[in-house]
Parts: structure tokens; C-alpha cells; sequence
């Protein structure tokens, strides 16, 4: 664990600080859309570390970016270690979400350099492309495409609200970097570990400075569209029309009636609302809307699902809504070795830690069924994310800086050879 004092407090507050440039709000926030010009102004400012720290540079046909350390003495196809997270943020993001587990990557491994630790795999750090799924859904794009669960081609014709496809956008940001060599998906991995912060309540509540993360929770995607006529506001009659936007609040009531939950473990969110051709006087004609539903359990959410079908597929004034699902993921437990590793390392450092399971989910997991895989949490001020004021202490960012260092070094010192668990259901859409 010498590694883990090698990790510079200053260092890792001066790169969280210079990555929330590219993408700067003038709230203190940070938007960062994928494929955006901030985006791969980011992903050139990782490339310039990685070139100084002496890293092996590579990216793959989405552009998620990898960065191998690659020790000497080590057999070239040695499978490594991975670790890292994503650069992208929600359109009101602040500056931790994902990048604060790319950032202390770099430090962790710039630590692990320093210390002359004598590793035994390669380390590499990864920014997955496009975890988010704001600027084009889903999210998970990277890391789904990596481990297999999607296939890119579905993605190309994906486009943005102003209507520019993720294929050519996609190609801007691999043309903006030739410096890096590209593989293909699906390289071999001995485990993964992503640390980030936690994004609620649980830590801060218990004076806690670390999460072990032991899974991620059920989570599936959908889009609705229910289609109406537009007519003139002025002349037509209530009864004669066919509003696709009542027809909405009816749906969105009755669908917050059916998926009430006296326990509250379900999330159910309709984040997106698109009204056409939304101008006040003529009558809605189509209206498109979001649903992100989780559940820890994924039975539970299998059920909550068909509340949702249920739901929609009544009539609602003369309209019908249509049902697209876009993306799914049962609830996954993460392994327990890397587990172990990661409750091993904190005990080292002394530092307290909570088992917990992610209410978020994150890259991790897809590669949850790849290799063995698990997070680490550190805590977010009042439990807010996805949004400007989104907080995490440096001596908390700092923590799990270390105990990352230490837990790769713990994981690349190792050459046993781990399955990854496998779930009974792990189907994506
Ligand atoms: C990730 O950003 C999530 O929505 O959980
Ligand atoms: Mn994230
Ligand atoms: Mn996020």
C-alpha cells in the first residue's frame, strides 16, 4: 500500500479544478455533452497527462479513451487492471460526476510511478464515452459497446435535440485525437474498479469517508409517444379534438397513481417533455416523454414495468401512446473479490467504511458482466448531483484517491485469475 501516500492532495484539487473548465457554467457548473467541443478539449487535456506520465494511449470506434501503464518485465497480453469513469456531464452537472473517478485515476496511477511499485499486470485508465445519455440516449454508450451489450451501428443515426447524429459527431471527436492508437472493443480485463462520488445522502448522514460499493440497481428506460391531430385552437370544438398533450397529463397522472410505492424504493422520473409543434394556438399534435424507472430488485422492477404497459395501453382523449424501450438493466451485484480487495485496502488506510448499493448507475454495471468488478463511493455534500453545486471535500476526494492507488496496486500485484459472476438475467436493450 505504499502507493497510497504518494497520492498529492494538491495535485488532485488542481486537476478537478482545470478539468471543470472545458465545459464551465457561468452557475460554477459544468456542461459537458458528449462529443461536444468541451468534450474533446477535455479528452486532449487527458491526453497531454497521459503523454507526460509516459502512458501507452489508445481509443476504440465510440472513442471511449484508455491510458496503459504498462510495467516492465510484464508479457504484452497480460489482461489489466482498469479503472476510471466518464468526462461527460448532465446539462446542469457539476464538477465530480465521473471525472473525479478519471482525475484520481491519473493521480492513483501517477502514485503508483512515484512509490516504484512492482506491478505485476498492466493499470489502464479509462474515460467511457457518453455515460450520461443526456445529449443522446441512452446512457452507458461506451462501456455497453466495449463489453458487447450494444452494437455501435445501433447507435449511428442517434441524434441530438438539434438534430445532429451521434455518427458524425462521434467521428469529429476520433478525427480531433489521431495521436492515439485504435483496438477494438472487448480487450481482455483482469477487473474493473471505478470510484465516484456517491451522489446522496447515505455517507455524509454517517460521517462515513468511504462506500464499498456491493451492486447498482435495476434500471430501464423508455420512450413514450402518443399521437394526436393539430387544429386550429380557435375553431375547434373541445370535444372534437384529439389533444396529444391532455392525453399526456392524463397518462403521467395515472402513471404516478400506479407506481406509488409506500416502501420508496422505486424511482420513477419523467425528465423529458417534447410538445409538437408547440405553438399556443394549435392543438397539440404529438407529444414525446422520458421514463427512467429503477429498482433495486429487479423482479419488483419487471412488475413496476408492466404497471407501465398496463397504463398506456388504454386510451387516453382519443389517443394512443406508444412504448419504446430503450434501454434495460437488472439489478447487478458486484464481485465479491474486488470487493474484498477494496475492504482490504480501507482497513490498511484506516479508513471507515459503509457496504453499500448505487442508486446511480454507472459504466460499471456493463463491465459487471464482463470481469469482476466493483466501486468505490466517496461522499457528496447534501447528497446533490446533477447540479452546479454538486460538492465533495478535497480531504474526501483525496480518501478515495488513496484507496483507489492502494486497491490497484493490491489488484495488479495479483496474477490469479477471477471469473466474472454471473447474473441470472443481464439483458440491455
Ligand atoms: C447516471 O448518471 C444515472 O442517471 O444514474
Ligand atoms: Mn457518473
Ligand atoms: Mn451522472
Amino acid at each position: 500500500m505504499i502507493s497510497a501516500h504518494k497520492v498529492c492532495r494538491e495535485r488532485l484539487g488542481w486537476r478537478i479544478n482545470r478539468m471543470a473548465e472545458f465545459g464551465a457554467s457561468a452557475d460554477g457548473g459544468v456542461n459537458r455533452q458528449v462529443f461536444s467541443d468541451a468534450d474533446r478539449a477535455a479528452r486532449a487535456e487527458l491526453n497531454s497527462w497521459a503523454t507526460q506520465m509516459g502512458l501507452e494511449l489508445y481509443t476504440d470506434p465510440i472513442a471511449n479513451q484508455f491510458f496503459r501503464l504498462m510495467p516492465k518485465g510484464v508479457a504484452a497480453d497480460m489482461a489489466p487492471v482498469l479503472t476510471g469513469s466518464h468526462l461527460d456531464s448532465q446539462p446542469t452537472g457539476g464538477p465530480y460526476d465521473g471525472v473525479y473517478g478519471v482525475v484520481a485515476a491519473f493521480e492513483a496511477v501517477q502514485a503508483l510511478i512515484d512509490c516504484g511499485a512492482v506491478l505485476k499486470r498492466p493499470i489502464e485508465i479509462v474515460a467511457w464515452s457518453n455515460e450520461e445519455g443526456s445529449r443522446f440516449a441512452p446512457g452507458c454508450m461506451g462501456s455497453m459497446c466495449f463489453t458487447g451489450a450494444r452494437a455501435i451501428e445501433e447507435f449511428a443515426d442517434t441524434c441530438d435535440a438539434d438534430r445532429l447524429r451521434l455518427g458524425d459527431e462521434l467521428s469529429k471527436t476520433l478525427l480531433s485525437h489521431p495521436a492515439m492508437q485504435q483496438r477494438d472493443f472487448g480487450q481482455s480485463l483482469s477487473s474493473y474498479i471505478e470510484l465516484h462520488i456517491e451522489q446522496g445522502p447515505i455517507l455524509e448522514r454517517l460521517g462515513k469517508p468511504i462506500g464499498v460499493v456491493s451492486g447498482i440497481q435495476g434500471c430501464r428506460w423508455f420512450n413514450v409517444t402518443i399521437n394526436g391531430e393539430a387544429r386550429h385552437a380557435g375553431t375547434t370544438p373541445m370535444a372534437q379534438r384529439r389533444d396529444a398533450l391532455r392525453a399526456a397529463v392524463g397518462y403521467l397522472s395515472d402513471l404516478q397513481i400506479a407506481l406509488q410505492d409506500p416502501d420508496d424504493a422505486t424511482r420513477f422520473t419523467i425528465g423529458r417533455l417534447d410538445v409538437s409543434p408547440n405553438t399556443p394556438n394549435t392543438v397539440p399534435q404529438q407529444v414525446s416523454f422520458s421514463i427512467d424507472l429503477r429498482h433495486p430488485d429487479t423482479e419488483e422492477l419487471n412488475s413496476l414495468t408492466e404497471r407501465i404497459h398496463t397504463v398506456l395501453s388504454q386510451q387516453q382523449q382519443g389517443c394512443d401512446a406508444v412504448c419504446e424501450e430503450i434501454f434495460k438493466h437488472a439489478a447487478v451485484r458486484f464481485h465479491e473479490w474486488v470487493i474484498a480487495a477494496i475492504q482490504t485496502c480501507a482497513k490498511g488506510l484506516d479508513l471507515a467504511y459503509e457496504p453499500m448499493v448505487s442508486g446511480a448507475f454507472h459504466d460499471a454495471l456493463f463491465l459487471a458482466d464482463y470481469c469482476p468488478t466493483a466501486m468505490i463511493f466517496v461522499p457528496s455534500q447534501g447528497g446533490v448531483s446533477h447540479h452546479p453545486s454538486e460538492f465533495t471535500h478535497l480531504t474526501d476526494l483525496y480518501d478515495g484517491a488513496r484507496l483507489l492507488a492502494a486497491t490497484l496496486e493490491h489488484t495488479a500485484t495479483s496474477t490469479v485469475e477471477i471469473q466474472a459472476s454471473k447474473r441470472t438475467e443481464n439483458s440491455t436493450k
